[in-house]
């Protein structure tokens, strides 16, 4: 199989959640009790990469730096670079033309989570695609301000539309794409939309045209949030409680991905016990080594057993 980096894109200006944001980075908030660049890096990590790129601003690129570090401790390999001013999504790949050197590329956007049951399948599944462009619809109430994708009976996409005022589907497109290597050119010809950014949407538009653009449409009980408003980002921070203490459980555990990857082993694990034993984090940690494994059952119910 093609190798696929990752890329997060946790730049940008995050003016909606002014004045919060106006000296702090958007992506080191808190999603509940996490920084909430946790959660796109997990997304990353289920879908099977290793190896991933941070791009952030001149001011904020230190700081996660300090917090993911070389990526060792989880098995992985993480690199950085400056995008010295938000000029749009579609950037991530240009800017990470020698990272991605001839490998295929997985984007996501640092304030965008999403969870639900066999998520880590799904993501799997649109890492395997080694042509063309993957992308997902999320069924919205109302889908008019959103990136909105029609698809065709064989999940090919057929139209996509900025923030339509009479939309063609309710599928909504959340800030993760899986992109084959020609990404890095098709970025490069993008011209600047009248908001005067490199849009993805028109990444996307390139790889519909060629017929090369699929789409997973993510059925009913998945969560997708993006974090970019105070009221999603508490909605966001809501919703991670809810399910972690119901259910005792951790969302975005980077090292129980890692650890199930078989990417690091017990000492690795044990390390970030010591480091975060004051909290649930470490103790669900703790709890997984004693049970050897997986500790969320992520099928759903197999109706076979019954028959
Ligand atoms: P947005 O939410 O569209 O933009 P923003 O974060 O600057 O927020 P606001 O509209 O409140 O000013 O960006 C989506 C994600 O992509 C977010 O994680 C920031 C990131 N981003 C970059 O890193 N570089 C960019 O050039 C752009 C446009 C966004």
């Amino acid at each position: 199989m093609k190798n696929r980096k990752g890329i997060i894109l946790a730049g940008g200006s995050a003016t909606r959640l002014y004045p919060i944001t106006c000296a702090v980075s958007k992506q080191m908030l808190p999603v509940y009790d996490k920084p909430m660049i946790f959660y796109p890096l997990s997304a990353l990590m289920m879908a099977g990469i290793r190896e991933v790129l941070i791009i952030s601003t001149p001011i904020h690129l230190d700081r996660f730096k300090e917090l993911l570090g070389t990526g060792e401790n989880l098995g992985m390999k993480f690199e950085y670079k400056v995008q010295e001013k938000p000029v749009g999504l579609a950037d991530a790949f240009i800017l990470g033309e020698e990272f991605i050197g001839d490998d295929n590329v997985a984007l996501i956007l640092g304030d965008n989570m999403i969870y639900g049951p066999r998520i880590e399948r799904v993501l799997k599944a649109a890492n395997k695609v080694e042509e063309g462009g993957v992308i997902f619809g999320y069924q919205v109430a109302d889908p008019t301000s959103y990136g909105v994708v029609e698809i065709d009976e064989n999940g090919n996409a057929i139209s996509i539309e900025e923030k339509p005022e009479n939309p063609k589907s309710d599928l909504a497109v959340p800030g993760i794409y899986f992109y084959d290597n020609d990404v890095i050119n098709i970025a490069k010809n993008v011209k600047p939309s009248e908001r005067g950014e490199i849009e993805i949407t028109d990444v996307n538009k390139a790889y519909m045209e060629m017929g090369k653009l699929k789409v997973i449409p993510l059925g009913s009980g998945y969560a997708w949030f993006d974090t970019g408003t105070p009221d999603r980002l508490s909605d966001a921070s809501d919703f991670v409680k809810a399910i972690e203490l119901r259910q005792g459980i951790q969302i975005a555990c980077l090292e129980e991905y890692a650890y199930n990857n078989g990417w690091i082993n017990e000492s690795k694990v044990n390390q970030a016990i010591e480091k975060y034993k004051k909290t649930e984090y470490g103790k669900y940690l703790q709890r997984m080594l004693d049970k050897k494994g997986k500790q969320q059952y992520t099928e759903i119910f197999n109706s076979e057993l019954f028959e």
